[in-house]
Formats: C-alpha cells, sequence, structure tokens
C-alpha cells in the first residue's frame, strides 16, 4: 500500500516501523501519522460566522416558496449516472468533463448529482407524483458536485437551492416562479441584481433554428476555440455561450432564437415578458442566452450581479418541457431554478452570528450544581446560555462572556451562595443588580426578554 508522508510517497510495508497506528487502510488510501489533512481544493467547510448567512438564505427560501404553495423533497446524493447523461444531455460541459462518476460496489455507474432537477424529476416519476395533483411544486436545498476549476465563487461542491413546477405549460407558472425567485432576494435584502430572460423554442421550432445557426456558424469555423470548434458539431447553441473572445465575437453576431420562434413559443414568451411588466418585476432580454444543460425548452432566466466578478450568476433555471418524457414519464411540462447559495450568502449583509443571551459566571463545583438546573430551564425556553467549561477565575469568566457577546452575565459564587444573591450584570451598561437565587429563572427570564 502507498502511504503519503507529506511530499513524499512511500511503500507502506517497508514503513511498517513509523506507522503506530496499526490500523489497516483499504488500498489507495492516503495514510500518515505526520499528515496534516485538508479539505479538497474547490470544497469547503462553512464555519460559524459564515454559515449565518446560509441559514437566514435558506429560512427565507423555505419561506417564500411554501407562501407560493411549494413543499420540499428530499432527493439522494447520488443517482445512477445515465440519469444524469440522459437528462442535462450528454454532449453538455457537466455529463462531458465535469461529473464525479465512479464504480459502485457492485459495478453500477454511480454519479454525485451535480444538479437537482434531473433527480427531482426521476422522484417525480417514480412516485408517480402527477397522479396526486395536476400541478406539482416541490423544492429543495443541499449540496451539487462537479469538477469545475476552482476559483472564487466556483466550487466543487457547492450548495443551490432549487424549485420545480411539473405539470403545467402556463405562463403564468413562469411568471410565479420567476416572482417567487425575486422574492427571495428581497427578503434577504440582495437587491443589486439582473434579471436576463431568453426563450428557447420548442421541438417544433428549435431544430429549424439549429440548422440556421450551424449553416451561420460553419463560416466562422476557424475563429471557434477547440471546445466550440467541437460544439459546432454536437451542441452548436452552446457556442453563444462561450466566454472565448473569439467564439464571443462570431456569437454576437449570429442569428437571434427570438426571430425564429413558432407562434406558440412567441405567444408564450411574450405572455411571460407581459407577466413580469405586471408584477413590475425588471427584465432584460438576452436573446443569447443559453444553458449550459440541454432540457431547456422556451423559458431560459438567469439572475447576475456585478458585484462577484467572473462567477456572476448568482441563480438560473427555465422551462424543461420534454425532460420528464426523455426520462421515461408521461408527457409533462416543467420550469425551475437553482440559486447558488454561497454566491449569494456572500453578498448578504447585516448577518449577526448569534450571541448568547445570559453567560453564567459560576465559581466553583456548588454554584455550577445549583445553577445547572436553572441553565437547562432557561435553555427550555429558547434563551441562548452559555457558560465555562474550563474552571477559569472571575476574570477570565468575564472575559469569555465578552468574547462572545453575551447581553447579559450571572454571577454565582460563594459569597452568592451564602447571600442567596446572584449579581446580574448587564454587559453593555455595566450596571448591576441582585436576584435571589430560590426565584431563578423568572426574573431573567423577564429581563432577558423585556
Ligand atoms: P445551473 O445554472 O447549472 O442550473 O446552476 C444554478 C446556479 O448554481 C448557478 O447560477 C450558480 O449560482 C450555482 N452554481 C453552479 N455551479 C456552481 C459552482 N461550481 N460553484 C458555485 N456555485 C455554482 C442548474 O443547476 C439547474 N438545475 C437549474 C434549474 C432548476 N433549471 C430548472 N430547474
Amino acid at each position: 500500500m502507498l502511504v503519503f508522508v507529506k511530499d513524499k510517497t512511500v511503500d507502506r510495508n517497508s514503513q511498517d516501523k513509523d506507522i503506530k497506528s496499526g490500523l489497516t487502510f483499504p488500498s489507495g488510501c492516503v495514510y500518515s501519522d505526520a499528515m496534516k489533512f485538508q479539505s479538497i481544493r474547490g470544497v469547503n467547510d462553512i464555519l460559524p460566522g459564515e454559515i449565518e448567512a446560509v441559514q437566514r438564505l435558506e429560512e427565507a427560501a423555505r419561506s417564500v416558496f411554501e407562501s407560493f404553495g411549494f413543499s420540499e423533497i428530499r432527493i439522494p446524493i447520488f443517482e445512477v449516472t445515465e440519469l444524469f447523461a440522459r437528462g442535462i444531455g450528454a454532449t453538455t460541459d457537466i455529463v462531458e468533463k465535469e461529473m464525479y462518476t465512479f464504480d459502485d460496489r457492485d459495478g453500477k455507474k454511480i454519479t454525485l448529482r451535480p444538479e437537482g432537477t434531473a433527480p427531482v424529476v426521476r422522484a417525480y416519476i417514480e412516485h408517480q407524483l402527477n397522479l396526486k395533483a395536476p400541478v406539482t411544486k416541490l423544492y429543495y436545498l443541499g449540496p451539487m458536485f462537479r469538477h469545475e476549476r476552482p476559483q472564487a465563487g466556483r466550487f466543487r461542491q457547492f450548495y443551490q437551492i432549487g424549485v420545480e413546477a411539473l405539470g403545467t405549460d402556463r405562463p403564468t407558472m413562469d411568471v410565479e416562479v420567476l416572482a417567487m425567485l425575486m422574492a427571495v432576494f428581497q427578503n434577504v435584502g440582495v437587491t443589486e441584481v439582473r434579471l436576463e430572460i431568453n426563450s428557447l423554442g420548442d421541438a417544433a421550432c428549435r431544430p429549424h433554428y439549429r440548422k440556421t445557426l450551424k449553416a451561420y456558424f460553419k463560416t466562422h469555423l476557424a475563429q471557434f476555440c477547440e471546445d466550440c470548434q467541437r460544439r459546432y458539431e454536437t451542441n452548436p447553441m452552446r457556442i453563444l455561450d462561450c466566454k472565448k473572445e473569439g467564439c464571443r465575437a462570431v456569437a454576437a453576431k449570429a442569428p437571434s432564437p427570438l426571430d425564429h420562434l413558432c407562434a406558440e413559443c412567441l405567444a408564450h414568451f411574450q405572455q411571460v415578458k407581459d407577466g413580469l411588466n405586471r408584477l413590475k418585476i425588471p427584465f432584460v432580454v438576452n436573446e443569447h442566452l443559453v444553458r449550459g444543460l440541454d432540457y431547456y425548452t422556451r423559458t431560459a432566466f438567469e439572475i447576475t450581479t456585478t458585484k462577484l466578478g467572473a462567477q456572476n450568476a448568482v441563480a438560473a433555471g427555465g422551462r424543461y418541457d420534454g425532460l420528464v418524457e426523455e426520462l421515461g414519464g408521461p408527457p409533462t411540462p416543467g420550469i425551475g431554478f437553482a440559486m447558488g447559495v454561497e454566491r449569494i450568502a456572500s453578498l448578504m449583509e447585516g448577518i449577526e452570528t448569534p450571541r448568547p443571551d445570559v453567560f453564567f459566571a459560576l465559581l466553583g463545583e456548588e454554584a455550577v450544581r445549583q445553577m445547572l438546573p436553572v441553565i437547562v430551564r432557561l435553555r427550555g425556553h429558547g434563551v441562548r446560555v452559555e457558560m465555562d467549561y474550563s474552571g477559569g477565575g472571575l476574570k477570565k469568566q468575564m472575559g469569555l462572556a465578552d468574547k462572545l457577546g453575551a447581553r447579559y452575565t450571572l454571577m454565582v459564587g460563594e459569597n452568592e451562595l451564602k447571600s442567596g444573591k446572584a449579581i446580574l450584570r448587564d454587559m453593555a451598561t455595566k450596571a448591576q443588580e441582585e436576584i435571589l437565587l430560590t426565584t431563578l429563572p423568572d426574573p431573567l427570564m423577564k429581563i432577558i426578554r423585556s
């Protein structure tokens, strides 16, 4: 077995005397007593101090989604690879080069979900949710995995909050879904965002557009990057989305999908725009907005911000009227979006780390023994209580109370036990008052709640 000692790879069998634990590891496992473990590049811990914005965003999303009648669904972290290859499209970047795919122990090909739409549609079909309600409205939160090149705002494990509405192709649903998305941004105070929309046509008009597009691109093939040379054959619409200079110049003059929509798609798009206008939701039509996933039909959209540099898309989605059928279900239209949690959380301001309502500065075992039931009762009423676990003196404990930002500190030592009165200190004003120990926790709760 090979073992990594810092940067050096050694044969574990020849190093046995250096290895103290005596544990055996599956073959290929990286191990060393001396090694410092680090998270994998692009895979982050979200620490206290950072998590509060994420929690606030999740709360806001849940509350907005539920007011629109959406219910939560928990989908698995991994699925069979074929689901994503079929759902997202075999020639997309995600499927071609970004999926975390491995052989399960029984030889099945498994993929860590790179997105949530295909799994939700799989669950919709598997559980016949179409029979339970005419329209199924679901939301989900959780990690997604893509082997992208990590950079600021782009990770290999990242979190999404997404929604999927299945069962109607009415433009009203497109408008509702967009209104809901904007309401979440509003709710968390992220207001400097721009909504771009487009229509990608449907099975009736898209093939004609694709042909026109290919004919235009054919005369510019030499200007394309390597990826787009390939995309020309496999997925020409994706060229419109390429960020490379040469491709962008060609794409800028490409025919617009909007000029090739059939009458139904055109009317649908018009009604979506009318609906957004009626709700006073600002938007810009970007006729070159195409998405990196193949399932989209008709409405496609993206929300961007100017505050994040290159990775400026904070949410994206669209309609996918053919996906349920593609994955083996009955013909069922659908629409949804996913929000990039880390990106949005980084834009949220004024999020406070929760601080203790009261810190118990307890001196001596007897004080701890007598106050523990009081602490438990307070916590049972939702009061945030902290205490010292290191057995430090009063000065050290007050220092800790300060550091934690406690609003109040209740001091109980030998003297207080004797007199039967604890001292409560308001940490901001430094004012102190006495509280009868026998009356706790009621007066304390009153003060904290006032
Ligand atoms: P997507 O555009 O691939 O769409 O991802 C949605 C959002 O997830 C992006 O706008 C971005 O904020 C965030 N995101 C994507 N990749 C990364 C990454 N590597 N690091 C950090 N954040 C990232 C979808 O996933 C579709 N399933 C959305 C959808 C739902 N369409 C219909 N229903």
